[in-house]
């Protein structure tokens, strides 16, 4: 099957060096794609929200599944706009309806959600200009510190914690005046949960799903979990903590109530969902659903998966999925993000990597990267995903560790303390 994946990261790329396994793969494509997804397919440039493009590539190249790795082409309802074309209507996409969609594109529907089916998960309230009166009130309800998140998508930033009340006051006017754009006219002021975090990702094809490896990302760019939040600088799989008993309050409290409620809604739901959880006390509650693969967690938990990931794909565009097989590698996989020195902040581009050739063991997945005369350069602040296996985390860790300083690129940095909560 000719299969097309929608995005450029090294999520992308995973799925990419997955989907190229598979016997079931004739022609891959990756729209747009970098470095490296452009080794085990071939790069298309357009863009992952060119639903037109899109459109004309999948009927030029016979195109037969899209797998969408990013969330935004999912909230802007690249799937509806299959399902509703005439010449597009029988080719599969792997991803959530516009309305599911919702779970990951506004806060204010995720909450309610819960609410409705009764899914553990933080109090809030949902504010606007309208009620901010109620959501001064409610803030002298909580205890500090003080969540903030605005209601769509704002590229990962929307989410602000802050530890007085004046400043929560003052954050909550400035984002409904337009700190976020239209994302922030509406805010859901949230309770603070204090426990460690993980990820748990389904594929569902609406009716039956699958647990893939759960994972554990790192956010901040600096030690220790410090400094500025960045797209994620590494993870690992699976998690310590997340052990059967835990897993079980997750399957029953979260994920069966999660996928039987879409179900009872009518909401079109074939694809990933992606469980931001925290533990609070040994009792998991939902921090945030996304719709989509994690990134940096798709590096760990892709690879873990020993099945035929197309035929799983497959099983969800058909609906039958629980006819599949999904079989998990017992190992440990960690992940160590190069990242360009300075990033989240300003950093620079263009810089040249070298000694990728000399990599054996380890999978390399290129983020921010691009090929140009044969050589590779970064093109962004996350540059290389560093994925490696190993009995336990400390094994993998050290070979990641090892080829982290192997690759070199002008300003390269990493964090060498992934996994140490864990
Ligand atoms: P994101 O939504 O990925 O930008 O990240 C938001 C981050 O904020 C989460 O990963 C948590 O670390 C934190 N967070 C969000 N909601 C809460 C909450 N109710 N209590 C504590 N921490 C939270
Ligand atoms: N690693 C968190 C995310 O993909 O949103």
């Amino acid at each position: 099957m000719n299969i097309l994946i929608l995005g450029s990261g090294g999520r992308e790329h995973a799925l990419a060096w997955k989907i190229r396994q598979s016997e079931k793969t004739n022609k891959l494509y990756i729209a747009p794609g970098n470095a490296g997804t452009n080794l085990v397919g071939e790069n298309v440039s357009i863009m992952a929200t060119d639903f037109s493009a899109i459109k004309r590539f999948v009927l030029e190249k016979e195109i037969q599944m899209v797998v969408v790795g990013p969330e935004v082409p999912l909230v802007n309802g690249i799937y509806d706009f299959f399902l509703h074309d005439s010449d597009l209507k029988n080719i599969p996409v792997i991803g959530p309806s516009k309305e599911g969609a919702k779970l990951e594109g506004s806060k204010k529907f995720a909450k309610e959600f819960m609410v409705r089916h009764n899914i553990p998960t933080a109090k809030y309230k949902s504010i606007t200009k309208e009620n901010i009166e109620e959501g001064f009130r409610f803030l002298e309800t909580l205890s500090p510190p003080y969540v903030l998140k605005a209601d769509g998508l704002a590229a990962g930033k929307g989410v602000i914690i802050l530890n007085k009340r004046i400043d929560a006051i003052d954050v909550l006017n400035r984002m409904l005046s337009g700190m976020f754009g239209p994302a922030s006219q509406t805010v859901v002021i949230e309770e603070f949960l204090s426990g460690i975090e993980c990820s748990v990702f389904v594929l569902t094809d609406g009716k039956s799903y699958k647990i893939l490896p759960i994972a554990k990302d790192y956010k901040r760019i600096g030690e220790g979990d410090t400094g500025l939040n960045t797209g994620g600088m590494g993870a690992i799989s699976p998690v310590p903590f997340a052990d059967d008993v835990f897993m079980k309050k997750v399957k029953d409290q979260i994920i069966e109530p999660t996928v039987q409620g879409l179900l009872k809604e009518e909401i079109d739901y074939k694809g990933f969902i992606f469980f931001g959880l925290i533990n609070v006390n040994n009792e998991p509650y939902v921090i945030e659903y996304n719709v989509r693969m994690g990134d940096p967690e798709a590096e760990v938990v892709v690879p873990r998966i020993e099945s035929d990931f197309v035929d799983l794909l497959e099983g969800v565009a058909q609906g039958n999925l629980n006819e599949k097989l999904l079989t998990i590698d017992k190992r440990c996989a960690a992940t160590v993000m190069l990242v360009s020195g300075g990033y989240p902040e300003v950093y620079e581009k263009d810089k040249k990597i070298e000694g990728l050739e000399m990599i054996k063991e380890t999978l390399v997945f290129h983020a921010g990267t691009v090929t140009k005369e044969g050589s590779i350069y970064t093109a962004g602040g996350r540059v290389l995903a560093l994925t490696s296996f190993g009995e336990n985390k400390h094994d993998a860790l050290k070979k990641s560790f090892e080829v982290a300083e192997k690759i070199t690129f002008d300003k390269k940095y990493y964090r060498k303390d992934i996994g140490f909560d864990l």
